[in-house]
């Protein structure tokens, strides 16, 4: 029952961010179940008319987008996204964010890093005082070494850290890369940690997105609120 009014608070979102992505946009398609209703969503504006081009943020995505008819640019040298829309694990009071839950982050930084804006939609719950915590920070690894690599983030966040696995095997990326989940109990200093992790021999990037949301939108039982980052 829970799940299914989550749902609906992410579908709300997905809805409302729909009002960032004109006609004629490069747009950054997110990874999820949030972002799956902004996919059904958008393919239903595309058959009706609307011209735009998606990059696709996963194969999941990827198919999703075919199978609502909407085009889709992979692998261009030099895209420009106009606006990203992606879900996430959790978002702090200062807009940053612990990404990766599905396993899609790589590509979801890189769409997200080369997005004019990005759009960060939600549920009510994934809003925390501080991230961390409830949800362990997902890190992207080089599997050679990778036990390591996971020694030295150990070392560095005094936290445990354990291999992703899905059906009895260690879960593989897209990319063909591992991941560590990292039981962090709180992360103060997201900038910090993301540098730090990513100074570390063998990970590739990290689950945390730092001052990288443009605009929060948050199904919430009361209403959808949009938040407008403000820029420093
Ligand atoms: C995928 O790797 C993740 O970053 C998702 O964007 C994130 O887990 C949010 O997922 P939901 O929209 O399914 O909650």
């Amino acid at each position: 029952m829970i799940s299914e009014n989550l749902d609906h608070l992410k579908k709300a979102a997905a809805l409302k961010a729909m009002e960032f992505i004109r006609d004629g946009m490069i747009v950054g398609l997110g990874t999820g179940s949030t972002a799956k209703h902004l996919l059904v969503a958008l393919g239903e504006q595309v058959r009706a008319g609307k011209k735009l081009r998606g990059v696709p943020t996963s194969q999941e995505t990827a198919a999703l987008a075919r199978e609502s008819g909407i085009p889709l640019i992979e692998t261009e040298n030099r895209w420009e996204i106009d606006v990203a829309l992606d879900g996430a694990d959790q978002v702090d009071p200062d807009f940053n964010l612990i990404k990766g839950g599905g396993g899609a982050l790589l590509k979801e930084k890189i769409v997200a890093a080369s997005a004019k804006q990005f759009i960060v939609m939600v549920d009510h719950t994934k809003q925390v005082p501080v991230l961390g915590g409830s949800f362990p920070l997902p890190i992207e690894v080089i599997p050679f070494g990778w036990g390591g690599t996971a020694r030295a983030i150990e070392a560095l966040t005094k936290s445990r850290v354990v291999l992703r696995e899905r059906n009895g095997t260690p879960f593989k990326t897209e990319a063909g890369h591992l991941i560590v989940d990292v039981h962090i109990n709180r992360i103060d200093r997201p900038g910090e940690l993301e540098t730090a992790l990513n100074l570390i021999p063998g990970v590739v990037e990290t689950g945390l997105f730092v001052g990288r949301t443009s605009v929060l939108i948050v199904g919430t039982p009361q209403g959808v609120h949009t938040l407008h980052v403000p820029r420093k």
